[in-house]
This record gives structure tokens, C-alpha cells and sequence, in this order.
């Protein structure tokens, strides 16, 4: 399926919030730097490994220019709430030295984390990755970031223990899915992405 990154999606959240899922682009930097100071400081230190207040220009920079090809962003906007600066983002960079992997993040504005933002994103990264050849998702968690090993836990993903972190892996094919909560909201998200991109929806 060819992925169209100029297409964007209306959709609902399970308790009725409406969203649109969109690409990030370069338009979206003065909302990337607000969406971050609103962050609590463990959520940005849980995407960033960092505790600061502001972003660095050149990684918002960076952050806000996807080629949408080997770095890959998309965001979650509320459709009404002009005050939100974003609900959620989600991107991937493939790895020069294993091209059918990408290393993937996620943040989702802490007031509303625990409502299925993340796994919506993760359905569009998804599809998108396998439209371009990538196989697998590598992210790297840190050992105190409990929701996001708990979530990918629960999805399948395999994980190695580094110093700091957890390597964990996730392999793009659906039928590896757990028969969970998790793994079947992101089955169910996965059709609907695929649907709404066009293409053909049934299980691969
Ligand atoms: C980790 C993070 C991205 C998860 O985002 P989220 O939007 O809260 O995740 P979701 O709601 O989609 O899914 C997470 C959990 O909620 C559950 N969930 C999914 N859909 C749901 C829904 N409609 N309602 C309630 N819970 C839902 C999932 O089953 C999952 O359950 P689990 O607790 O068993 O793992 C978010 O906590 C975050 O931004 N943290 C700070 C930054 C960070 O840690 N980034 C990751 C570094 S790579």
C-alpha cells in the first residue's frame, strides 16, 4: 500500500474526544515547543532523557522536518481545541546499518495519556513502516519509564537490559499480536488506518 503522507484522519477517541491524526510539518514548530513546556518534567525526561525546560532549535528543527521516507512523524491535534497545542506525536528514523528497522518515539500531552492516543499513533507509524520496507520497531525505554515497557510489554515486543534502559523490539506483523487489551485496540486501529489509507483490510 502506498501511504500518503498529505492525507489527514478524523477520528474519535474510545471516550469521544475528536482528533485528527496529520504529518508533521515544518509549520508546527511554535506548537512542538509549547506542547513540550506543558509536558511534566517525567515525561519529558521519559522522550528526551533529558531535564530541561526548553528544547534544543536544531533537535525542534529536526523534530518538525520528516522526509516522511527514513524519518517519519505524525501528530495528533484536537479538532475543536484551538487552546491544545497537540495531544500526541509519534515518529521513527530508520537505522542506517539495519534498513528494515527504525527506532520509534512517542509522546502524548500527560492530560491525556491512558486514552489510547499512543496506540492510534502507533497503527499510523505502523502502516506507514511497512509501506517503506521497515519489518521491526526498536525503541529504547528507560528502566524507570513503567507505562511505556508495561504497553509494549503487553503488545509482544522482546526487550535486552542496558545500563539505563530497555531495548525493546516490536515486529510489524499483526498476527504475532497479543489477544490483550492492548494488542487488540491496536489490531482494531490497525484496520481503521488501514481503511482509511485505502488499502485492503484484512489481516496480513
Ligand atoms: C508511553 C506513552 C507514549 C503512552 O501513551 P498513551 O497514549 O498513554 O498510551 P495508550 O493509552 O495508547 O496505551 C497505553 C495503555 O493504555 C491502554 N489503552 C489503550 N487504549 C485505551 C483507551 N482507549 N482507554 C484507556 N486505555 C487505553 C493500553 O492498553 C495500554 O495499557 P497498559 O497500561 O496495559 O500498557 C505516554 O505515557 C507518554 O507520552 N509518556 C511520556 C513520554 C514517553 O515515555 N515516551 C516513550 C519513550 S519512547
Amino acid at each position: 500500500m502506498t501511504f500518503d503522507p498529505t492525507r489527514k484522519w478524523q477520528m474519535n477517541l474510545e471516550d469521544g474526544t475528536p482528533l485528527e491524526v496529520r504529518s508533521i510539518r515544518p509549520e508546527d514548530r511554535d506548537l512542538i515547543v509549547e506542547a513540550f513546556r506543558r509536558l511534566s518534567p517525567e515525561a519529558r525526561y521519559f522522550r528526551f532523557w533529558m531535564r530541561v525546560r526548553e528544547l534544543n532549535p536544531r533537535l525542534i528543527e529536526s523534530l518538525c522536518t520528516p522526509d516522511q521516507k527514513d524519518h517519519v512523524a505524525w501528530v495528533a491535534m484536537h479538532q475543536t481545541r484551538d487552546d491544545i497545542p497537540g495531544v500526541g506525536g509519534a515518529s521513527f528514523w530508520r537505522l542506517q546499518d539495519e534498513p528494515e528497522a527504525a527506532e520509534v518515539s512517542f509522546t502524548v500531552a500527560d492530560e491525556f495519556q491512558g486514552r489510547g492516543v499512543a496506540t492510534l499513533l502507533l497503527a499510523v507509524i505502523w502502516e506507514h513502516a511497512l509501506g517503506l520496507g521497515i519489518k521491526r520497531f526498536v525503541g529504547h525505554v528507560l528502566h524507570e519509564n513503567i507505562a511505556m515497557r508495561a504497553w509494549w510489554d503487553a503488545l509482544g515486543a522482546t526487550e535486552q537490559e542496558a545500563s539505563r534502559h530497555w531495548l525493546s523490539k516490536l515486529i510489524l506483523d499483526e498476527s504475532l499480536l497479543q489477544d490483550n487489551y492492548p494488542g487488540n485496540s491496536l489490531r482494531m486501529r490497525l484496520a481503521q488506518v488501514r481503511a482509511w489509507m485505502g488499502g485492503v483490510s484484512v489481516p496480513r
